[in-house]
């Protein structure tokens, strides 16, 4: 099935006194999806949002979201998108339901109705009527998402959102997220510095580095992680190289192959029917980390 992009970048550069502090971007990011943008400090994740927005104008290329030109029809575009890029205007002496109140005042169709799923949705339920300046950051985080779905937008946008939150917290973020993706379609676009947070939050991870894209990856296929390898332990490796289509590499004595769950029971069964002795096999996680890391020649990102 064919899907539009909800965010299309095509040869996107932010030049700031001829230098380029993001160059040439071309990504499609289609919907459905926390999708995640992995860059050390400095990278060009909070510029390249910025133009997402309409906060920065965007030097060369364009975006289009959901069909629309960031440049051109600004307005068309940006009603499908809720964003927290900088802090969001709260006001402290409300209620975290009165602020809400006063944003759904602004946006055409926000409903009570709205508002309290939104609530719901976030998690907010218990506290939503306490003075915002009582708030932790996360409850801040919370509300100020709340407040950036309330029109319903096709694409959500959080720069470092796990930023300053506790394990608990940033657990219960990638929970909600996860649910605002599966329960109302929205594609949610993070940025982060943090590779392992953005393993277990995202389905797909573009990796930007000295302004420039260097890689995007899809962390989950068919439920498992698409960089799960397996060693298998077998009593004639180059045999079972062969059987295996030549796929993967023998390492000491051992052959990896990079693959899902089913894939290596289905390689155990052909290597035993052709009588090759299988000792053991480990399912062992080649991580975004380690992809990071061959990509860009050992530095890390952290
Ligand atoms: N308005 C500006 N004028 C000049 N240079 C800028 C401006 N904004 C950002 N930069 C530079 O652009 C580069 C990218 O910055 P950016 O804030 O996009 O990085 P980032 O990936 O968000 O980093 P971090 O993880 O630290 O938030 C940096 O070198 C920064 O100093
Ligand atoms: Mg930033």
């Amino acid at each position: 099935m064919h899907q539009d992009p909800v965010v299309r970048m095509q040869g996107v550069s932010k030049v700031i006194s001829s230098r380029y502090l993001v160059r040439d971007l071309t990504l499609d990011i289609l919907p459905g999806q926390v999708f995640g943008f992995l860059g050390p400090n400095g990278a060009g994740k909070t510029t390249t949002i910025r133009m997402m927005v309409g906060l920065m104008s965007i030097s060369e290329g364009d975006i289009h979201i959901a069909g629309h030109s960031v440049k051109h029809e600004f307005e068309d575009a940006i009603r499908e998108v809720g964003a927290i890029v900088e802090n969001p205007e709260m006001y402290k002496f409300l209620t975290g339901y009165q602020n809400l109140l006063h944003f759904a005042r602004m946006s055409p169709g926000v409903t009570k109705e709205r508002i309290q799923e939104a609530i719901e949705l976030v998690g907010l339920t218990q506290r939503i009527h306490d003075k915002v300046k009582n708030y932790s950051l996360g409850m801040r985080q919370r509300l100020g998402v709340a407040q950036a779905i309330l029109h319903r937008p096709k694409l959500l946008v959080l720069d470092e959102p796990t930023n300053g939150l506790d394990p608990q917290g940033i657990r219960e973020l990638r929970d909600y997220l996860r649910k605002l993706c599966e329960e109302e379609g929205t594609t949610v676009f993070v940025s982060s510095h943090l590779l392992s947070e953005m393993e277990l939050m995202c389905d797909t991870v573009a990796v930007i580095q000295n302004g420039k894209l260097i890689d995007v990856s899809s962390v989950r296929a068919e439920g498992t992680l698409a960089t799960t390898e397996y060693a298998f332990e077998v009593s004639d490796v180059d045999m079972a190289h062969t059987l295996a289509g030549g796929e993967g590499r023998v390492e000491q004595g051992v052959l990896y192959i990079p693959g899902t769950r089913d894939e290596a029971a289905a390689l155990n069964v052909l290597l035993v029917q052709n009588g090759v002795k299988v000792y053991g096999i480990r399912a062992r996680k080649s991580s975004l980390e380690d992809q990071f890391l061959a990509l860009t020649g050992g530095e890390s990102i952290e």
